[in-house]
């Protein structure tokens, strides 16, 4: 396997070696996988077009690095634990074999659908085996997969069918949250109403209640699966040719679908994995990320399986039916290692101590956290309480367009500090640059968070526009990956992630862009105008808080107006993007020239209005006042 790094010298020793030489370093990382045909360069790339190329002309299939490469040694042994909603049913055990099998006969499916190299798929389902499944098949035939969290709204499913330019939709009737179904089905009915362009929906029947069928469109999946053969040779690919397309949020309205490669991607995520999260055979992996998500992309997927690791996969949700279901978990499949985010363990933590009472925590060793700055309070009760002031706490920096994990503590390897992501991994080389384009050096300075050098995991480009690529992340800062992240390095070298320094809110660890729900409030018949804004919440890290204008209110009054433009939102995007606190005012802080200033509107939702700083360019200052006085927050 590729170097792993097991003290604290060795990694500055790799660390070294990956900036002066990146390209030996990484060639040294890629020899260990199984390529078809080796690359002609380790990469060629250019940040002003940008163009990024990694193992150039390398041709390989990241599913025989999976399968193929390790059946000999791993074929018998546990690939996936897959953990109900209900505890009361049954989990689902597959061995790489198993996997293998089921992933060649949904790929055989997929092929007699007709879909091919380049085809795009989209995944809309619940977090069952089969997701991965469909995942790995995709990757076998080198179709590109898309999988859409299935908590987005039809909208949201039907936005992204579209940009992607899918053919097909993989599905499930229903898909349980907790004590609730979630009818799946029904929302991709209606995501397909306006689209001509997907002919076949598979159906998985996850509960035994049927539904409607639509003829000659809709298949159910077992039927899908008939008599196809468990071989499938796996579709040699360029290791530039795309694995997937993810979809997250910017500045703008528009979700951006975030293209990733094969080759680089496959080093990138393995990788991070093995050195990370220090994965040793025989250890258990338990990662809470659905894979609607990057994280359950390359951390539940990808990295872990690529590593022949055995994974735990759950589909509920963490505090059903009671808030220990999570460590009932740990004890029953015995998990060395747990991958999470902090809004869940700050959602543990009020709980309460009480539910770990007996459960089984002593077979855990490293815990992971991802997605938003883990605050002390919540890394000092997982420290303690969950990881038995045993297991190291690595808080993990990364990005969907990152691919992998960027800076984070090697676990056991690298001191760590609350609420500090430390040091970066060999290979990613961190630049501090403030508002005018200076880089900061030496340490005790903060600025924007961009990135000097190209990583193999990094996004190659916008699904269908490349220029929006450059614009988001090579344009504010010439030569260098801009993140939009805020950071500091403090004086031993330590990086501490800020949050974001644009238009884009971390909400759960959901990662929301603030124009994307203003444009679904603006959509309510009565809505003139709306800014949305971020502000701290004690559990989902930032809430949504919704400054509304809406001169006229209807029959239903101010609740109703608020009532109304919730399900809007809901209906357009989906749960996550609810505001959690809608105020109508009479009129938006703007400047002359007619610009928001939400920085007036931060502040106040942060309740913090003491010194708003220059507010000279305002229209109306007034304004201000009358939204102070009226604040959800206490100002
Ligand atoms: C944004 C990316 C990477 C998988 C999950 C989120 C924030 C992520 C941390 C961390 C502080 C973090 C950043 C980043 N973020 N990890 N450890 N500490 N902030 O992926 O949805 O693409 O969101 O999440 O603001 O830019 P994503």
């Amino acid at each position: 396997m590729f170097n792993k790094i097991n003290t604290l010298g060795g990694y500055f020793h790799e660390y070294q070696k990956s900036v002066s030489e990146p390209e030996k370093f990484w060639a040294q990382q890629a020899d260990s996988f199984y390529w078809r045909q080796r690359w002609t360069h380790v990469t060629q790339w250019d940040f002003e077009k940008p163009t990024i190329n990694w193992f150039c002309n390398a041709k390989l299939n990241i599913t025989e690095n999976i399968f193929e490469k390790n059946l000999y040694t791993h074929g018998e042994q546990i690939a996936i634990d897959w953990e109900p909603n209900d505890p009361n049913e049954a989990s689902r055990q597959y061995t790489y074999q198993e996997l293998l099998s089921v992933v060649n006969q949904t790929a055989n499916a997929l092929k007699r659908e007709g879909i091919k190299k380049g085809d795009t798929v989209i995944l809309y389902m619940p977090m069952v085996p089969e997701l991965v499944i469909a995942v790995l098949a995709c990757a076998r035939i080198g179709a590109i997969h898309s999988v859409v969290f299935a908590g987005f709204s039809a909208q949201a499913l039907a936005d992204r069918v579209r940009d992607a330019e899918a053919k097909i939709v993989l599905t499930a009737n229903f898909g349980y949250r907790a004590e609730k179904t979630i009818a799946l089905k029904q929302i991709v009915d209606e995501a397909l109403e306006k689209s001509d362009l997907v002919q076949r929906v598979v159906v998985y029947q996850r509960t035994q209640k049927e539904v409607p069928l639509k003829k000659d469109r809709d298949i159910l999946w077992d039927e899908f699966l008939a008599d196809t053969s468990t071989d499938c040779p796996a579709e040699i690919l360029d290791s530039e040719d795309p694995l997937f397309i993810l979809y997250t949020s910017g500045s703008t309205g528009q979700p951006k679908g975030i293209v990733h490669s094969t080759g680089g991607y496959m080093v990138y995520s393995a990788y991070t994995f093995a050195n990370v999260f220090q994965y040793q055979d025989g250890d258990v992996y338990f990662c809470t990320a659905d894979v609607g998500w990057i994280t359950g992309h390359s951390y539940l997927v990808y990295g872990p399986l690529l590593n022949g690791a055995h994974i735990v996969m759950y589909e509920g949700v963490p505090s059903w039916p009671d808030s220990g279901r999570m460590w009932d978990i740990v004890g029953k499949y015995q998990v060395t290692h747990f991958y999470t985010a902090p809004t869940l363990i700050r959602a543990l933590l009020t709980m309460g101590n009480e539910y770990l009472e007996g459960k089984a925590l002593s077979s855990l060793k490293v815990i992971g956290t991802v997605g938003e700055p883990i605050n002390e309070d919540a890394w000092h009760w997982v420290h303690d309480h969950i990881g038995q002031n045993r297991c190291p706490v690595v808080d993990t920096w990364w990005q969907t367009e990152t691919g992998g994990v960027m800076i984070a503590p090697i676990a056991g390897v690298t001191p760590t500090k609350p609420s500090f992501a430390t040091l970066p991994l060999p290979g990613i080389q961190p630049v501090i640059i403030d508002n005018d384009g200076q880089e900061q050096r030496g340490n005790s300075v903060e600025g924007n968070l961009c990135i000097r050098y190209p990583w193999p995991g990094m996004a190659r480009s916008i699904w269908g526009d490349h220029e929006r690529f450059k614009q988001t992340y090579f344009s504010q800062f010439e030569h260098y990956y801009f993140s939009g992240d805020g950071v500091r390095r403090d004086e031993d070298g330590y990086y501490r992630i800020l949050g974001r320094v644009d238009d884009v809110i971390n909400v759960s660890g959901h990662r929301l862009g603030t124009a994307e729900i203003e444009n679904a409030i603006n959509e309510h018949p009565l809505v003139n105008e709306s800014a949305v804004v971020g502000y701290p919440h004690p559990i989902k890290g930032q809430g949504i808080y919704a400054f509304v204008v809406c001169p006229q209110t209807s029959t239903g009054g101010e609740a109703g107006i608020k009532q109304s433009i919730e399900q809007g939102v809901n209906k357009l995007i989906g749960p996550i993007a609810r505001p959690d606190l809608i105020q109508l005012v009479p009129n938006l802080p703007k400047t002359r020239s007619g610009k928001i200033m939400r920085r007036i509107l931060r502040q106040i939702a942060a309740g913090d209005a003491t010194s708003l700083g220059d507010i000279s360019t305002l229209l109306d200052e007034q304004i201000v006042d009358i939204i102070i006085n009226e604040a959800l927050v206490d100002v």
